[in-house]
Formats: structure tokens, sequence, C-alpha cells
């Protein structure tokens, strides 16, 4: 059996993607191996968000090019967002023998055929149709417990700084009834939790043959509905497209998690015009209120972009100002990086220095850090259920005593010793004191 060795990059879809690889490549006849040394194939599923993503990703391809060099017949593969960005220029380097885009997996085999018999293989069409909805993920890197299914491909949004609907292609829907039946499988294999993928999950919409339609809120009922042991989460929600019948389908069902994430992108108008985004401030913040109206406990978590082009010191004190007022349990906070082909790139200069792009994006992150350790401390004396994914990471407490890791609904991620439980159990526990990324907290005794 040839063995295959793959690095994934980038977001949760291609955390996704590279199972559907997996499957893929299991079924010719390939063998997974985590041990590059060993690896007749090696692939990297890639990511182009950023600069600083791909410049590491250029850093990897020479490594994986002394494995090349020194073992005659390994072959080198680049999948994902880059290798649709940048198609046969990557083949050009002559370090790597593959470039498949996201649709193109299917095609893999061959061109991994075609790669060994000495030719260069590249397929970066991208699709109108493909959603992998028949392909049963091999998710043999995860953790037993947590399960990620994707529910649509691409983007349908432009938002103008952003790279992902020129590398994913449009967007498209999976059938419903293929989530459903992934999701009882994950559950009847132990899994506990399951996370709906896509770019903009609120404009999820299938229609079956009959025309009935199929949208986001129910598609997260009926997944809510194969078990109550089953948790559900989702991601990326879109501020312009959450709904109100979301968050009934939130609060009707425990089972469905207490956590949206709600990537805002600034806190000033007018650069979220500038962006495309379709919303306003005032929206966003609107939505807030209806999120913690109507689904009380619920934890928001967020992305930014600092500096993106022409903002002022006050539009980032816009952004600051929503940050306080907002008060995310986390975000994920990046500075502007221009990407090739976006809109942005196109109309607008990148014209904030990046020494002022650093300093604005480390004033964000000190804020939130003070604004995430106040979210945690408002946990500290409050009861959750925890769904046990394993050992933390230390293994155990000072004590000595074995220490469990896992996340409550609201997705904190919750630290307790504990010699009796297992990975996929609840357990209640209560929280005593806490870091600005986890809660510290001691077993209930049931
Ligand atoms: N579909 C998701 C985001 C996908 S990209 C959404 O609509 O929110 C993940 C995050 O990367 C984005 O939310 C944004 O904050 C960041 N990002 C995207 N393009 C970027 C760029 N050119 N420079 C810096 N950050 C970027
Ligand atoms: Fe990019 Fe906007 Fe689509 Fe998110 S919604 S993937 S930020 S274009
Ligand atoms: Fe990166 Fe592609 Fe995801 S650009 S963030 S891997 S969709």
């Amino acid at each position: 059996m040839r063995k295959v060795y793959i690095e994934t990059y980038g977001c949760q879809m291609n955390v996704s993607d590279t199972e559907v690889v997996f499957s893929i490549l299991a079924a010719h006849g390939y063998e997974k191996t985590d041990d590059i040394n060993r690896a007749d194939v090696i692939l990297a599923n890639t990511c182009s968000v950023r600069d600083n993503a791909e410049q590491r990703i250029l850093g990897r391809i020479e490594q994986f090019n002394l494995q090349r060099k020194s073992r005659p017949g390994v072959v080198v593969g680049i999948l994902g967002c880059m290798a649709e960005r940048m198609k046969e220029e990557l083949l050009a380097t002559l370090k790597v023998d593959i470039v498949a885009g996201p649709d193109s997996y299917r095609s893999l085999p061959q061109l991994i055929d075609r790669a060994l018999s000495g030719a260069p293989a590249i397929n970066t069409e991208l699709s109108r149709t493909e959603t992998y909805h028949d392909i049963r993920p091999l998710r043999s890197s995860a953790n037993g417990v947590s399960a990620f299914i994707s529910i649509m491909r691409g983007c349908n949004n432009v938002c103008s700084y952003c790279v992902v609907p020129y590398t994913r292609g449009v967007e498209r829907s999976r059938p419903a009834r293929s989530i459903v039946r992934e999701a009882c499988e994950c559950f009847e294999n132990g899994f506990r939790e399951v996370t709906l993928l896509g770019q903009n999950v609120d404009s999820y919409r299938w229609t079956s043959a009959d025309g009935s339609t199929v949208s986001f809120a129910a598609l997260v009922q009926m997944v809510a509905q194969v078990s109550p042991l089953l948790r559900v989460r989702f991601s990326t929600s879109n501020p312009q497209d959450i709904s109100d019948e979301l968050l009934a389908v939130m609060a009707a069902h425990s089972n469905v998690c207490r956590h949206i994430h709600l990537p805002v992108q600034s806190g000033s108008n007018r650069i979220l015009e500038k962006m495309r985004r379709r919303y306003t401030r005032e929206w966003y913040l609107d939505r807030v209120r209806a999120i913690r109206t109507m689904v009380p406990g619920c934890s928001l978590t967020t992305d930014v972009i600092a500096g993106f082009c022409s903002e002022t010191e006050e539009d980032h004190r816009q952004t600051l100002s929503l940050f306080d007022e907002v008060g995310f349990d986390t975000a994920f906070m990046f500075y502007y990086s221009e990407r090739p082909g976006t809109l942005a790139a196109k109309k607008y200069p990148d014209d904030v220095p990046l020494d002022v792009k650093i300093r604005r994006l480390e004033e964000i992150i000190s804020l939130q850090n003070r604004k995430s350790l106040e979210a945690y401390k408002a946990d500290v004396g409050k009861r959750f259920e925890v769904l046990v994914e394993g050992p933390s990471k230390k293994g155990q407490s000072a004590s000595g005593v074995p220490q469990l890791c896992g996340r409550a609904s609201n997705n904190k991620m919750c630290v307790w010793e504990d010699a009796s439980h297992k990975s996929g159990d609840y357990v209640t526990v209560e929280v005593v004191s806490c870091t600005q990324a986890t809660l510290l907290c001691r077993l209930v005794q049931d």
C-alpha cells in the first residue's frame, strides 16, 4: 500500500476537506501515515487568506522538496486554496508535482498516478455543484468526540478584502438528507458533537425534488433531533443573514450549543461599506441584542481586521468601542493583508503603514484580553454540563490527579481533576477560577 501524509493549514473547512481526501485515497488503496519520512505521497492542504499563511506554506514546500530529492519516487502535492489561487505558478517552482484545487479531490488518485509517471499534474477547475455529499470522511485524526460536517461550499459574498470566493468558488448547499445521515453516522460511531461548516451558514438552502426547501434554521433543527445526546455547533454566521428563526431553534433545543461566531471585521460604518460587508455597526449591535435576549448565556466570538485600506484613527476607535460595548468571549484578530485579485487590491491602495496596522492590532488585542478575562470570570461559580474530550494538555493536576478537559455548551474550555470519566461522557462541573482562555473547575458528583 502506498503511504500518504497530509498537512492541513487554514480553516475548519480545510480540516474537513482533508478527511474527504483521506477517504477518497483510502478507496484507491492508499494508507495514511503520520511520518513524513515514510510517505510516498506528501500533500499539503493550504490556505491563502493572508500573506503570512502562504509564506509559511512556501517554506514547508522547501522541506518537502528535500524529501522529494532524497527519496526518488516521492511526489509532493499542494491542495486547497493556495493551489486554486496560484495554479501553474506552483508547478513552475519545480518543487511540486501535483496541484489540486478544492473542487478537484475526486481526481486526486489520477493526478497522483500522473505525477508518479513523471508528468506534472494539475486540476484547479471549480465546480458549481460539487459538495462531496456522498463521500464518508475518514475521521481518523479527530478526537473521536467532535466531528466537522461540511454543509455547503464556496461563498457568494464579495467582501472586498477576501480571497475565499476566488479560491472556493460559488456557494452551493449540500442535500439536507446527506447531512442528517452523516450526523446519524457520527452519533452511531461514538461522536457526541458535530459542527456544521460553511463560509456563511445562514445562507444554506436546500431545495429538494418536490420543491420544498430547507433553511439553515430547519437544518439545525433536523440535526438537533438526531439525539438529545448529540451536541450541534455551527460556523460561520454572517451578521447580515443570521435569522431570528435560527435563534428560536437554538432556544428550543438545549443540545444546540450556546455559542455564535459572528465576525464583525470593523466597528466603523465607513470601513464596513468599503469592505462590502452588508451591515452597519448598528445592525450588528442589534443582532447581538437579539442573540442575548433570545438565547441567554450564549457566548459570542468574532473576527476583526485592523488597518484596512484608508482606516483612520477615528475608524479604529470605533472598532475599539464596539469591542468594549459587546464584550466578546474570544476574538480572532488580524491586520489587513492585501490579497491579489480581490476587489480591495484592485480598487483601494493598501495605505495604512505596517507599523500603524500592528499598533492598532495590538490595541485591539490588549482590550480583548481584558474583555476575555472578564467574560471568563463571569462564569466563576456557575455549573456547566461538559462533554469530555480527553486528558487536559498537562494530563494531571499539580497534585498528580488525572485532569480532563472538555467544552461547556458556550464553547469555553474547562479543565478539572477526574479519575473516573472518559471522552464522550457528559459531566457536570463547577467553575472555581479561570484564565482568559480556560475555566478551572471541580467535578460535581452526580
Ligand atoms: N466566512 C467567514 C470568514 C472566512 S476568512 C466570514 O465571512 O466571516 C476568516 C477571517 O479571516 C475573516 O473573518 C477575516 O477576519 C480574516 N481575513 C480574511 N481576509 C483577510 C485579509 N485579506 N487580511 C486579513 N484578514 C483577513
Ligand atoms: Fe470571505 Fe466574506 Fe465570504 Fe466570509 S463572507 S468567506 S469574509 S467573502
Ligand atoms: Fe484559508 Fe481557504 Fe479556509 S483561504 S481560511 S483555507 S477557505
